[in-house]
């Protein structure tokens, strides 16, 4: 199958329609609780001014692509005033925009647009730590140990007779330690400031009034310039246990590297946070539900529609990410056990039971997720063998993911995503079926975590390769000039959007399809019942199957079949779309996703 494949025969395509004519989950004051939001890179997304990267004019310009495709919300990477020593979540000035991606002027008209084409706004909100270049850090820098300016931050003097040494243990999320010594004004080693990730990135106080009402001041600042919510940036980490112990464990933003150090490992080791281990000082401290309860006051002061907060937060078990969203804190939170999951039916059929669950136990809307700016894209993890956790990324050294695979698993994926119920997320390019960069040359490496192991960890260069618009224009159409800030692989042209447009069965229209059906159902707002005839059937344990009865009344079945033989689907309905063809006899093949309007 290439992105461009031939169409599944069973799908239909309804069309996507005007605004007026559109029928919106995005309608109503709860717009959240079924939306889909697209998560948008500014450096890799549309280059409007032709120096290699992506920025919001571009981005503006090219809005109406995401209203064709149906979704219902933007999410913007961070594009503040940064060194960009990590892709901008280094913020050195929150309330401007860098110049690399234009002008405070430039963000209020791409609010203004997306608004116009219905779409609602998310700003990425970085409160865990600043850029070292903020004038806060600069501030203290300049002044002595234990000054106010000091206190907005985690200095603390070092161990050891002359303070040589760390005040303790932790390694950074990005590798190396946690802790970087500065030089005092009279040019002698001095104090150490804290950052969970590179140095470049000093971690603030939270137990300090002063770092909360700036950021409650910020989070104003862009509602008021329209903003409809905001992505919350390690959201579990702004509290620290104010001791600071020890902790003899590596945290990893995107997973739990103690779980499986060795790749080689038990394939069940990092199903779960280890049981034994003692609850990590840095992350997921009980503190930090009093910051998110104050924010939704602010947000619910703005009124309806709602505006909202959704967690970054790598918390396990699922029971202890729900406490982000309880009605009197954030709205949602990402669900990265879904996207942890692989593609392997009892471990997806785990993932979705204990996260609705988890949400449903607060009454809040699961989110769900399959890539993102931090991990392999799915279409690539798809593609490596199943039996092992899931790759900082993949070099030219590495077993190359099988792409033909990668993508009619990552199609089958998204189809089940898509029909869940609750929110869900969606990363820029997946809808191309875009795989990762798998060669990319070390040279071109810019993400910290590459740097701080030493190569170690190959980082997450790999999924933020600019985006392919035109196969035969410069860059791919990404900027008029030919520039990119990582090199795009060769075959991004073949996924390019003007490969897909209009192609029946290309990526393209399959995501367009199920958005207009699941939009068309509000699947967003469906109930959920285990289809029965699979689920906890031994003979179907890789059959993924429910049903779902939409917002408007619809009943839909939806089966993913991850094993090896066709299965059938259930009796009585119409097929509305598949992620692939059927087989002859309309059975279900391996690694395919159908929805069916059961009509008995
Ligand atoms: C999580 C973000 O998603 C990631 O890209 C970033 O490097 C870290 N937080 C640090 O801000």
């Amino acid at each position: 199958m290439t992105p461009n494949s031939a169409a599944p025969a069973t799908t239909t395509a309804p069309t996507t329609g005007q605004a007026a004519a559109r029928p919106s989950a995005a309608d109503g004051h709860t717009w959240w609780r079924e939306a889909v939001t697209y998560q948008i890179c500014p450096r890799s997304w549309a280059d409007g001014d032709g120096d290699g990267v992506g920025d919001l004019p571009g981005i503006t310009a090219h809005l109406p692509y995401l209203r064709e495709l149906g979704v219902d919300a933007v999410w913007l990477s961070p594009f503040y005033v940064s060194p960009q020593a990590d892709a901008g979540y280094d913020v050195a000035d929150y309330r401007d925009v860098d110049p690399v991606f234009g002008t405070l002027a430039d963000a209020d008209a791409l609010i203004e647009r997306a608004h116009g084409l219905g779409l609602k706004v998310i700003v990425d909100m970085v409160p865990n730590h600043s850029s070292d270049e903020h004038v806060w850090f600069q501030a203290a820098l300049a002044a002595a140990p234990g000054s106010p300016q000091r206190a907005r931050y985690l200095f603390r003097d070092g161990k050891g007779a002359d303070g040589s040494l760390p005040p303790n243990n932790w390694i950074s999320v990005f590798g190396g330690i946690a802790w970087t010594r500065v030089t005092e004004a009279d040019g002698r080693p001095g104090q150490w400031y804290l950052h969970l990730f590179d140095r470049k990135q000093p971690d603030f106080d939270w137990s300090n009034p002063e770092v909360r009402a700036e950021f409650e001041s910020v989070l104003r600042f862009w509602l008021d310039r329209g903003a409809d919510g905001f992505r919350v940036d390690v959201a579990h980490g702004l509290v620290k246990d104010p001791a600071l112990p020890d902790w003899d464990h590596r945290l990893e933003m995107l997973g739990d590297a103690d779980a499986d150090a060795d790749p080689d490992a038990d394939a069940d080791a990092d199903a779960s946070e280890p049981e034994d281990r003692p609850h990590a000082p840095m992350f997921d401290q009980d503190g930090v539900h009093e910051i998110y309860e104050q924010w939704r006051r602010i947000l619910n002061s703005y009124g309806a529609p709602d505006r909202i907060l959704c967690a970054e937060a790598w918390v396990e078990p699922p029971v202890r990410a729900a406490r982000y969203v309880r009605e009197t804190e954030m709205h949602q939170a990402f669900n990265f056990d879904f996207l942890d999951a692989r593609w392997d039916g009892p471990r997806l059929r785990t993932a979705i039971t204990d996260s609705l669950a988890a949400t449903g136990s607060v009454g809040a809307p699961t989110t769900w997720v399959l890539s993102n700016h931090d991990v392999v894209r799915h279409a690539s993890r798809f593609g490596l063998e199943q039996d092992h956790r899931r790759p900082n990324g993949i070099g030219a050294k590495d077993r190359q993911p099988d792409r033909l695979v990668g993508l009619r698993r990552a199609r089958a994926a998204t189809a089940l995503m898509l029909a869940l119920p609750g929110a869900a997320y969606l990363y820029q390019g997946e809808e191309l079926g875009l795989p990762d960069s798998t060669d990319m040359p070390d040279a071109f490496r810019q993400d910290p975590a590459f740097h701080r192991t030493g190569g170690g960890e190959l980082g997450r260069d790999g999924c933020r390769v600019p985006m392919p618009w035109a196969k035969d224009a410069p860059a791919f159409g990404f900027g008029s000039t030919g520039g990119t800030w990582l090199p795009q692989p060769p075959i991004y042209g073949d996924y390019a959007v003007d490969q897909q447009e209009g192609v029946a069965g290309s990526t393209l229209e399959l995501y367009r399809t199920l958005l207009a059906i699941r939009r068309q159902h509000r699947l967003g707002a469906g109930t959920f019942t285990w289809l029965e005839d699979y689920a906890g059937h031994p003979a179907y344990d890789e059959v993924v199957g429910f049903v779902t009865t939409g917002g408007d009344g619809a009943r839909v079945g939806v089966v993913s079949n991850l094993g090896a033989e066709p299965v059938a689907l259930p009796t009585g309905g119409r097929v509305l779309v598949a992620s692939g063809d059927l087989t002859t006899e309309g059975r279900l093949p391996t690694d395919t996703t159908a929805w069916v309007l059961l009509t008995g």
